[in-house]
């Protein structure tokens, strides 16, 4: 941890300006076999802040999405999410974190079997116990809230544009109201 920071109750602070730190890497190293993507890399994101990561194609914003979600590993370093080593989250603990973090992928990722609706209901049945109807109301809700026309909920991924997919895997991404939202390239295809 950087110095000035500590943790307080599960979160780090920095007192250098008292903000609340809500990812914090530290010495990031990436590779794939002798192809290193990131070296030493450190990075910190404070809470209410927007962070904007410009950068070629190839150069590694998706790499580092990947590493700091925890589906690619980094082969040095440590990163904080919420205050917690996330290379000590297990099982449920792990769980709990990335229910407080939403995803969209650059691709979108949308199960191409489950219509839109039962897409952003899959990290809701995941982390929630809550009545079908229930659910479905809050798909209803996200589906609006991304600009999408309500009737999108009841179709396939295959028969969106792909900026209305890039909408429903944005819907999906803010299905349980996350603290963390990781958002891999989200204006592409909306124009
Ligand atoms: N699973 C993998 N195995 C091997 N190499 C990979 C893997 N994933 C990514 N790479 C390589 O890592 C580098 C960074 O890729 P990444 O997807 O992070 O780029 P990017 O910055 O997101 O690019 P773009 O703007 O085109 O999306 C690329 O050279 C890519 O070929
Ligand atoms: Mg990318």
């Amino acid at each position: 941890m950087a110095e000035g920071a500590k943790v307080e109750g599960g979160q780090i602070v920095d007192h250098s300006d008292g903000r609340e730190v809500v990812l914090r890497l530290r010495g990031i190293r990436t590779q794939f076999g002798d192809k290193v993507i990131h070296d030493h890399l450190d990075f910190d994101v404070f809470r209410g802040e927007i962070v904007g990561l410009v950068g070629g194609s190839g150069t590694g914003k998706s790499v580092l999405l990947r590493t700091i979600i925890g589906l690619n590993q980094a082969r040095e370093g440590t990163i904080e999410m919420l205050g917690v080593d996330t290379s000590t989250l297990q099982g449920k603990a792990r769980r709990q974190m990335l229910a407080r973090t939403g995803v969209q992928f650059q691709d979108g990722a949308l199960f191409s079997s489950l219509s839109v609706t039962e897409n952003i209901i899959v990290p809701i049945r995941e982390h929630a116990e809550l009545e079908e109807q229930t659910m479905r109301d809050i798909a209803a809700l996200k589906v609006a809230l991304v600009g999408l026309p309500s009737d999108t909920g009841e179709k396939k991924p295959s028969e969106l544009s792909g900026g209305m997919r890039k909408r429903a895997s944005l819907a999906r991404a803010l299905a349980l109201d996350p603290e963390l939202l990781f958002l891999d390239e989200p204006t592409a295809g909306l124009d």
